[in-house]
């Protein structure tokens, strides 16, 4: 990776320590995840997200994006795979992730409060693949056109 490229994770980080800044007013959904774009160019885009305790994922990618994340408020949990196994992680406030082009997981708000994240992806996301894990093994679920931030 070239040093000159912007730090995904400190993107993530600015955005998330100003949210009156955000050209979209953070919202929740009780129907589905909300989720916004916040920013984007060339290089990546930049997405919020809100969850509602029990909101969440399903396993995904990011279609070839390397990305990075980070809770804003609230605990998000990140499952991603283990041998056969979905393995958690739990993600406090404040807590935030780096991911490569082949990362795999799911993201759910397990907590009893709502949860907001900030998330960078490089290049812009056009497309993910869905998976599900069954007897052990990653199986395309299916393949989706962006426009929904994952
Ligand atoms: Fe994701």
């Amino acid at each position: 990776m070239s040093a000159h490229r912007t730090d995904l994770s400190a993107v993530a980080r600015r955005w998330a320590a100003d949210l009156d800044s955000w050209p979209v007013p953070l919202r929740f959904d009780a129907d589905q995840r909300w989720y916004a774009r916040l920013a984007g160019d060339v290089d990546h885009e930049v997405w919020a997200l809100s969850w509602l305790p029990g909101q969440g994922t399903d396993l995904h990618d990011h279609g070839g994006c390397s990305g990075a994340f980070v809770v804003v408020s609230g605990v998000l949990t990140e499952e991603t795979v283990a041998g056969t196994r979905l393995r958690p992680h739990r993600l406090p406030a404040g807590a935030g992730r780096r991911f490569g082009s082949r990362h795999v997981h799911q993201v759910t708000n397990r907590g009893p409060d709502p949860a907001v994240s900030v998330h960078v992806y490089r290049p812009a996301l056009r497309r993910m693949t869905r998976y599900l894990l069954a007897d052990g093994r990653l199986r395309v679920a299916e393949v989706a056109e962006a426009g929904v931030a994952w």
